[in-house]
C-alpha cells in the first residue's frame, strides 16, 4: 500500500483505546484517515488526537468501509462479532482480546520474540493479528533472550497485576474505594465482588473446573507455548491483583537446560530489545510499577541465582520484572505489530 493507512480504533474511549492515541502520536504512525469507535453511550464524544479534534462514532457492522488497519480493544465478545466483519472488509485487525489468540492461523506476535509470525500480511487486505495476554507478554519480553540462550526447562511465575489491566472503570473504583476506606465508609464493590483498596485476591478471571487454574494462568501456560512455538516448557502460574492503579509485576523463576548465571543474565538482559535492566543491590533499589508507569520496556531486577538448585553449574535463575501492561501488554504490542506491517 503506497499511501498512510486508514486506522480505526474500537474501543478508544477505553483504558487501552485512550493508550493507543498516545502510542500512535508518540511514535509518528502514520495515519491517513483516523475512526475512532466505541458503543453508543459514547458516539457523539470528541476526542483530540494531534491537533485535530474526532468524533467518536457507534461501532456498527458498516464502520470498516476503506479501513486498512483495525486496532480492537473493546473486549472479547464485541472482539468475535466485529473483527471478522472487519477482515472481510478488508481492514487487517489487531486485536488485544483473548477471542482469536489460541486459533492456529491467528498469529500471536510480541514484536521482540517472533516477528515473523506477520509474514505474508499485507495491511489493508484483510487478517487478523492477536496481541497475546498482558502478563504473557510482560514476562516473554525478557525471558526470550534467556531461552535463547540457555533454554528454559521449567517456568515458576507470580503476578502482582494493576487495577488498569481490568480497564478504566476498575481504575476509577480502586481510586474511589481508597478515599471511601479513608474516610472509614463502606467500600463500593461493582467491579469486583470484593474490597480492593488496601487488599489483595486471586486474579479475577474465572477457575477451569478441569484444573482449578484461572483463565489468566492458563493464558500465560497456553500463549507461551504457541509464542514459542514449544509445549514441551513446563510453566505454573499464579496471578493475583493488587492495588496499584497501573503496571503489573512479576516474580519468575527459571530452570534452564544450559548453565547461565546471575552475571551472564544480567548482561545479556541489558543488550535485550525492549527491556531495561534496574538491578541495584547496593542501594535496594529494583523495578516498581510505578517506575515501569508509561513507559516502553519492561524493568527487569533482582537477578539471581536460584540457590535451591544443586550443582556447581547455575541452572537456576530468579527475577523480578514490572511492565506497562496498557502500554507494552496492550497499545504499544499492538502498534508495533501494525508498524511491522508499514512498508
Ligand atoms: N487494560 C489492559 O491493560 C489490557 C491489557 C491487554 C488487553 N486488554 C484487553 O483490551 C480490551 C479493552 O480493555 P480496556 O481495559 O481498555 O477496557 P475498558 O477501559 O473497559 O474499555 C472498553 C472499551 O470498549 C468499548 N465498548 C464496550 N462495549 C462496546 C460495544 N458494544 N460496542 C463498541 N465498543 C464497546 C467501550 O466503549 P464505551 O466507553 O462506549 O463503553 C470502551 O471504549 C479487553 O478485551 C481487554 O481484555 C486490556
Amino acid at each position: 500500500m503506497s499511501s498512510a493507512p486508514h486506522v480505526a480504533i474500537v474501543g478508544v474511549t477505553g483504558a487501552v483505546g485512550q493508550e493507543f492515541l498516545r502510542v500512535l502520536e508518540q511514535r509518528n504512525f502514520p495515519i491517513g484517515k483516523l475512526t475512532l469507535l466505541a458503543s453508543a453511550r459514547s458516539a457523539g464524544k470528541t476526542v483530540d488526537f494531534k491537533g485535530t479534534t474526532y468524533t467518536v462514532k457507534e461501532l456498527t457492522e458498516d464502520s470498516f468501509g476503506d479501513v486498512d488497519l483495525a486496532l480492537f480493544s473493546a473486549g472479547g465478545s464485541i472482539s468475535k462479532k466485529y473483527a471478522p466483519i472487519a477482515s472481510d472488509a478488508g481492514a487487517t485487525v489487531v486485536d488485544n482480546s483473548s477471542a482469536f489468540r489460541m486459533i492456529d492461523s491467528v498469529p500471536l506476535v510480541v514484536p521482540e520474540v517472533n516477528p515473523e509470525a506477520v509474514e505474508g500480511i499485507e495491511l489493508g487486505k484483510g487478517g487478523i493479528i492477536a496481541n497475546p495476554n498482558c502478563s504473557t507478554i510482560i514476562m516473554l519480553v525478557p525471558v526470550t533472550p534467556i531461552h535463547r540462550r540457555a533454554g528454559v526447562k521449567r517456568m515458576v511465575v507470580s503476578t502482582y497485576q494493576a487495577a488498569s489491566g481490568a480497564g478504566a472503570a476498575a481504575m476509577a473504583e480502586l481510586e474511589l474505594q481508597t478515599s471511601e476506606v479513608l474516610a472509614g465508609k463502606e467500600p463500593t464493590c461493582d467491579i469486583f465482588p470484593r474490597q480492593y483498596a488496601f487488599n489483595l485476591f486471586s486474579h479475577n478471571s474465572d477457575i477451569i473446573p478441569e484444573h482449578g487454574y484461572n483463565e489468566e494462568e492458563y493464558k500465560m501456560v497456553c500463549e507461551t507455548h504457541k509464542i514459542w512455538k514449544n509445549s514441551d516448557v513446563k510453566i505454573t502460574a499464579t496471578c493475583v491483583r493488587v492495588p496499584v492503579m497501573r503496571a503489573h509485576a512479576e516474580s519468575i523463576n527459571l530452570e534452564l537446560e544450559q548453565p547461565l548465571d546471575a552475571d551472564e543474565a544480567r548482561q545479556l538482559l541489558s543488550e535485550a530489545a525492549g527491556v531495561r535492566v534496574v538491578d541495584d543491590r547496593v542501594g535496594n533499589n529494583f523495578p516498581t510499577p510505578l517506575e515501569a508507569s508509561n513507559e516502553d520496556d519492561v524493568l527487569v531486577g533482582r537477578i539471581r541465582n536460584d540457590i535451591s538448585r544443586e550443582g556447581t553449574k547455575v541452572t537456576g535463575l530468579d527475577l523480578f520484572v514490572c511492565g506497562d501492561q496498557v502500554r507494552k501488554g496492550a497499545a504499544l504490542n499492538a502498534v508495533q505489530i501494525a508498524e511491522l506491517l508499514v512498508k
